[in-house]
């Protein structure tokens, strides 16, 4: 028997590439088993007629649905502590609660605490992998790096470029790249991690600062560019007037050279046709952030327009705007967000979207999202009886039905267990092994 090897018996479900371009997607064994070896999948299929081929293996038996992890693909740890402010909607929102949130990260030993309780709330939500925003200082990188080390997790990040930004939130574009290229340097190839060049928005960074921001992702190819993109109606205003010769907001990031296919954009809900069409064209992808346009008044996102182009799409909480670390609850809003525009989105994309698509905007794709052989072993143990609601709900119903009421009536109280690399991560009955 190989040293490491283990086995995971249960109801496995999985969809590795978008349901809306290829129906087949989806992957399911009512009885199925992952084969696991050192934190990687090397075999999945029906239990069956896979056990026979791995004698002698433990295996743990996993009373639930089975899922991939869910990938935020858009999230800001600094603001956990602020989710659920009253009151504004999105510039007047940032300078009431969030730029003095932000600020309270200058010293380290608060990055650090916050990063650890970030990351235990992830987990607790069946989130294994998610691009975060931090603040502008480079130790709030580190501290969300160090913590992501210790719990073995996939998670991307970079500093907020935001030399426009308020008193004791301003960088500048000088420092900011060299803060950037060292964080880069330090950061590179250690445990799961990734970095994305982040300027926040079009309205916080300079010409200068935005040029910097193409000049760092020209320079690294492997990394990714995280931004927000027509989010509010009066930002879009605002960035018109500042960029009067811009055909629209993305184009205003086009000028800088950070529209391509490794640019995560959060948002998207006020897009044009063209911008759809340059953001098809280039391979760049929308963070869509149902929670977070709902709770700030920001509008729906338009899945139609998006679908009509073939925008990339993945799935993020934007919590401090949103208003849960829980994917099932935002795939939930996403299927509202899709409806009031008469564009039903199907469970299985919903699912798509919160894990393989996500990852796909990511470049995390050949890794996580599918539980394919090849793939590390991050996954979720769903319980369809979490509350008697629930239960009673998905007691005679398909699978389809149980996905969709999961995604409806659940949060994080559905989240039975989480696996990090075939490990035990996080075990609502208390005990992570
Ligand atoms: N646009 C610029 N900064 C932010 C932020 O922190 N949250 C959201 N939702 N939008 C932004
Ligand atoms: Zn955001």
């Amino acid at each position: 028997m190989a040293k490491g090897i283990k086995g995971f018996r249960g109801e496995i479900l999985s969809v590795s590439r978008d349901p809306h371009r290829h129906p087949d997607a989806v992957r399911y064994e009512p009885d199925g088993l992952l084969i696991v070896e050192d934190g990687l999948i090397v075999a999945r299929g029906d239990y069956a007629s896979l056990a026979p081929s791995y004698p002698g293996i433990p295996i743990d038996h996993l009373p639930g649905l089975v899922v991939p992890g869910f990938i935020d693909a858009h999230v800001h740890y600094a603001q956990m502590d602020h989710i659920a402010s009253h009151g504004e909607q999105l510039l007047d929102w940032l300078d009431r609660h969030i730029f003095p949130a932000e600020k309270a990260f200058a010293d380290r030993a608060h990055a650090a605490s916050l990063a650890n309780l970030f990351l235990d709330e992830l987990l607790r939500n069946g989130t294994t992998s998610a691009l975060v925003f931090p603040t502008v200082h480079a130790h709030s990188v580190d501290a969300l790096f160090d913590a992501a080390l210790d719990r073995n997790m996939r998670i991307l990040s970079g500093k907020i470029l935001m030399d426009l930004g308020p008193d004791g939130l301003a960088d500048m574009p000088e420092s900011g790249r060299d803060e950037s290229e060292a964080l880069i340097r330090r950061w590179r190839g250690r445990g799961r991690l990734g970095y994305a060049v982040t300027p926040r928005f079009a309205l916080t960074s300079s010409d200068a600062q935005l040029q910097v921001a193409g000049a760092l992702l020209a320079d690294h190819p492997d990394i990714l560019l995280h931004t927000h993109l027509a989010e509010n109606l009066r930002e879009c205003a605002a960035v018109a007037d500042r960029f009067p010769t811009a055909r629209d907001y993305l184009d205003v990031y086009d000028r800088f050279g950070l529209v391509g296919a490794r640019s995560v954009f959060a948002h998207g809900v006020h897009l044009s046709d063209h911008a759809c069409t340059r953001l098809a064209e280039s391979g760049a992808g929308i963070a869509v952030c149902p929670s977070s346009n709902l709770f700030l008044g920001s509008g729906f996102f338009n899945f139609g327009q998006a679908d009509a182009h073939g925008v990339r799409i993945g799935l993020g909480t934007d919590v401090g705007a949103g208003t849960s670390f829980s994917l099932l609850h935002t795939a939930g809003l996403a299927y509202q967000a899709a409806l009031s525009r008469d564009y039903p989105l199907d469970p299985f994309r919903a699912l798509y979207l919160a894990t393989a698509g996500s990852a796909t905007l990511l470049h995390i794709d050949d890794r996580v999202g599918g539980l394919e052989p090849g793939q590390e072993a991050d996954f979720v143990l769903l319980d369809c009886a979490a509350t008697p609601l629930l239960a009673r709900r998905t007691a005679k119903a398909t699978l389809a039905e149980r996905l969709f009421a999961l995604q409806i009536l659940g949060d994080d109280r559905a989240i039975a267990r989480t696996y990090i690399m075939g490990q035990c991560a996080w075990n609502r009955q208390g005990t992570a092994s």
